[in-house]
């Protein structure tokens, strides 16, 4: 899927809409990063930690809130946006409720939507290869989409679509509240961080979400393109970038040798 939107765009555009969205999902104030408010800036996780009376808000932080069920049991047969009309199943997330790590995509394809479930065609192969390099298991962490609904032919979600299922996946990550964040691919970042900047300038340093630290890397589909163009460099990337997410979380650093 190619990406248009940023979140602030989005923000910008339709705030009014985005905060009715935010009061019925049961969240008790606009997201300061998402919103715009502050720039989405390189921060090291011990910048990223909250911060008293600094630029992140006590109520921008993401505090322990309803349970997972509780969240998935309010989107019930969700109607609140056109995806509704053309999806299968509604793909909430899964793994670990209590994750120390998180990872969030763009939207569902076509194996997601038939399963309801995130990452189960060819990107989530290649996902899980990640996760096991990582020396984690699927169960361990927590996967989730930007948008739970399949957009037709895979294409971009709408500013509609992501203003009225963002809050969703913030009260996911407000749920679990995992020590770290693994954006994948440019709209999940730039949508998360409320940025235009490339993924190729995201990537690779830990930016601040909420007072999680967030770090941006490529999509699984891409490295799928880039390997078949017969290129392995984006992968190394992909796994300097899990290096320092284990190295966050202090968990060991699998060696890997690199034959390119
Ligand atoms: N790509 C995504 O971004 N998410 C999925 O769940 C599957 C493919």
């Amino acid at each position: 899927m190619k990406s248009g939107h940023s979140f602030h765009t989005i923000a910008v555009a339709s705030l009014r809409e985005y905060v009715a969205a935010l009061q019925e999902s049961g969240l008790d104030g606009i997201p300061v990063a998402m919103a715009g408010a502050v720039p989405a800036e390189a921060a090291s996780p011990a910048q990223a930690a909250p911060k008293a009376g600094g630029a992140e808000a006590p109520t921008g932080e993401l505090q322990r809130h309803d349970s997972l069920g509780q969240i998935r049991k309010e989107l019930g047969e969700c109607q609140r946006c056109k995806l509704a009309k053309t999806r299968k199943n509604l793909v909430f997330g899964v793994g670990n409720p209590q994750a120390r790590l998180v990872f969030v995509g763009e939207g569902p394809g076509g194996d997601e939507d038939l399963k309801g479930e995130p990452f189960v065609g060819e990107a989530g192969q290649v996902l899980n290869r990640i996760i096991t390099a990582m020396g984690l298991k699927r169960e361990d962490v927590y996967i989730c989409n930007v948008v739970k609904c399949r957009p037709p032919r895979n294409r971009d979600p709408e500013e509609d679509e992501i203003t009225a299922c963002s809050p969703f996946l913030l009260r996911q990550l407000r749920s679990i509240r995992p020590e770290a964040v693994v954006a994948l691919g440019k709209f999940a970042a730039q949508t998360l961080l409320g940025t235009k900047e490339p993924i190729s300038r995201l990537r690779g340093k830990f930016r601040d979400f909420h007072g999680i630290p967030l770090m941006p890397t490529y999509h699984p589909s891409f490295l799928l393109r880039k390997q078949g163009e017969g290129s392995m460099d984006s992968f190394w990337e992909v796994w300097d970038d899990m290096t320092q997410v284990l190295r966050l979380l202090k968990l060991p650093v699998p060696e890997k040798s690199r034959k390119r």
